[in-house]
């Protein structure tokens, strides 16, 4: 019982909304609105990134290294936020993400190693950080094109 309130007490302090079950799973709709935040974190640190790629913003070395450590970061989180679960909630979740599930973990395993090589590369020079920023855009581009829907 005291168990039970404790769990109680830390979700409502946490605001994540946890399910009292053996397995403290957060709900339905609030792995949508993680999993979204991740992405929209990503959006953030990557957008500055895929600007100096396009030559609209000036080439920052100090700037792209620091970004690629919070995208190796955020890369990670917002994939056990897509449960089955989840199906019924609003969000533009693709069914291939379900109809899908081993393309859609090479999507992200793919994406993953090529936010680890930009972290890699953001150490190498102008020329070898845009590259590495454009295979992780084509990442984010080919990930969004098969499992989200427009
Ligand atoms: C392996 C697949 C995959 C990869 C890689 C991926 N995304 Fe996403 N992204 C998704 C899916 C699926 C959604 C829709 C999630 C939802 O609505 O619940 C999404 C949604 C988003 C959103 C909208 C979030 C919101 O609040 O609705 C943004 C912004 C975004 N992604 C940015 C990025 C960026 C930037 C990258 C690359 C740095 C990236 N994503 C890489 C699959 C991916």
């Amino acid at each position: 019982m005291q168990k039970k309130l404790a769990t109680i007490a830390l979700a409502l302090a946490l605001g994540i909304g946890y399910t009292i079950s053996a397995f403290a799973q957060a709900k339905p709709d609030v792995l949508v609105k993680q999993r979204q935040a991740a992405m929209t974190l990503q959006g953030k640190y990557f957008g500055p990134l895929g600007l100096m790629n396009a030559g609209k913003l000036p080439f920052n070395a100090d700037v792209v290294a620091r970004n690629a450590a919070l995208l190796d970061a955020l890369s990670q989180m917002p994939w056990d936020g897509f449960t089955e679960d989840t199906k019924g909630e609003k969000s533009r979740a693709a069914p291939e993400i379900y109809g899908n599930a081993a393309g859609f973990k090479t999507a992200q395993d793919n994406f993953r190693g090529a936010v680890t090589k930009l972290v890699g590369a953001s150490k190498s020079g102008e020329a070898a950080a845009k590259a590495a920023i454009g295979e992780v855009l084509n990442n984010c581009n080919s990930c969004h094109k098969n499992f989200r829907t427009q």
